[in-house]
């Protein structure tokens, strides 16, 4: 899909670098030549899975511990990278923490401890990126949100109301930042399995409803979403800027009025409207 070599100008910062999706992202940057900067929390699984991205590309990768709650520790993280790669020209904000709840039931600290990480690890990365970018005069930032973002959805607020603050950040950004030469974009994922995502938000017994709600019937491929995010980090997409591209199968579209009857047997959809139809026929004159 993508020439080699496409990315070898760049280098690039993914939060949460280490697993799931970020991982997905990172290896598949470095397959098409990135350098990378990778973070999180748990220093061993960092540890691997730069040492597996290494080993499969040949690409460069710097895996170091960080809390994007913390300005000063992605400050560090940041100032490592252009140390030793020279630049960053490119952030993924991938890092989230996430979990269901009945809202009434939360704590203080429950809200404030997903918002921290999602909203305000964003706009910690974003801006120590961006100050360097605004010096290089380029850069390219991709946040990834979801498409609760802009619907809201039960049992998920905390994690709602930060996404929607990355997307407002984003956008935001496009605008004030054009102006040096950095472009911000996001992505909107519908359900990927993840270890992660999966073992917070797929309680057992629902993945079948889950894969239902999706028009296209099936979970998303770690290779689909990378394949975008590559896209949107390269030059080839200079200029889309301020966008969110969803990618969920048509799931969020689906809480359409009546899309629920496309999970029914096609025999039972048309008896359903011919009857409707017969009802309420003209009468003949
Ligand atoms: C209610 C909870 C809770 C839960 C934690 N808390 N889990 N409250 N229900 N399931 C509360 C705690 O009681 C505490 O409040 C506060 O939250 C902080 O909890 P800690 O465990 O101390 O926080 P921490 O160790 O920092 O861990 C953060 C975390 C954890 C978010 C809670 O799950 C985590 O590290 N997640 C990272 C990975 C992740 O979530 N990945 C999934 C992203 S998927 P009190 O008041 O007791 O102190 C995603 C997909 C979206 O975002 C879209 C899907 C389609
Ligand atoms: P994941 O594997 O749990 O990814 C989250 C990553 O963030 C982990 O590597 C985690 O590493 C890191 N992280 C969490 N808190 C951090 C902190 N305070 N500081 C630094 N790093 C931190 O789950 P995922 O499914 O791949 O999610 C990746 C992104 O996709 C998230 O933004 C998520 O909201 C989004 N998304 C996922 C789905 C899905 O279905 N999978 C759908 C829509 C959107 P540590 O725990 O080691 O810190």
């Amino acid at each position: 899909m993508f020439k080699d070599g496409l990315l070898a100008d760049e280098v690039i910062f993914v939060t949460g670098g280490g697993s799931g999706l970020g991982k997905s992202m990172s290896l598949r940057f470095a397959e098409l030549g990135a350098r990378l900067v990778i973070c999180g929390r748990r220093e061993g699984i960092l540890e691997s899975a730069a040492q597996e991205i290494e080993e499969a590309t040949g690409s460069e990768v710097l895996a170091l511990p960080c809390d994007v709650r913390d300005l000063g520790q992605v400050e560090a993280v940041v100032q490592a990278g252009i140390d030793r790669f020279g630049h960053i020209s490119g952030l993924v904000n991938n890092a989230a923490g996430n979990f269901l709840a009945q809202t009434e039931t939360l704590s203080s600290n429950a809200f404030r401890t997903v918002v921290d990480i999602v909203l305000t690890g964003s706009f910690h990365a974003t801006l120590a990126c961006g100050r360097h970018m605004i010096e290089k005069g380029r850069g390219t930032v991709l946040s990834i949100t979801t498409t609760y973002a802009w619907t809201g959805s039960a049992f998920v607020v905390p994690s709602a109301c930060a996404k929607a603050g990355v997307l407002a950040m984003t956008r935001s950004l496009a605008v004030e930042w054009a102006r040096y030469g950095i472009r911000l974009n996001a992505i909107a994922p519908g359900p990927f399995p993840t270890e992660g995502a999966f073992s917070r938000l797929m309680p057992p017994g629902i993945e079948e409803a889950a894969i239902r709600k999706i028009p296209l019937r099936r979970f998303g491929e770690h290779q689909e979403l990378a394949n975008l995010a590559t896209y949107l980090m390269s030059p080839q997409s200079a200029y889309v800027n301020g966008e969110v591209v969803t990618i969920d199968g048509g799931e969020w579209l689906n809480g359409g009025e009546f899309n629920h009857f496309t999970s029914l047997p096609d025999e039972q959809i048309d008896g359903m409207f011919e009857q409707l139809r017969a009802a309420t026929r003209k009468p003949s004159k």
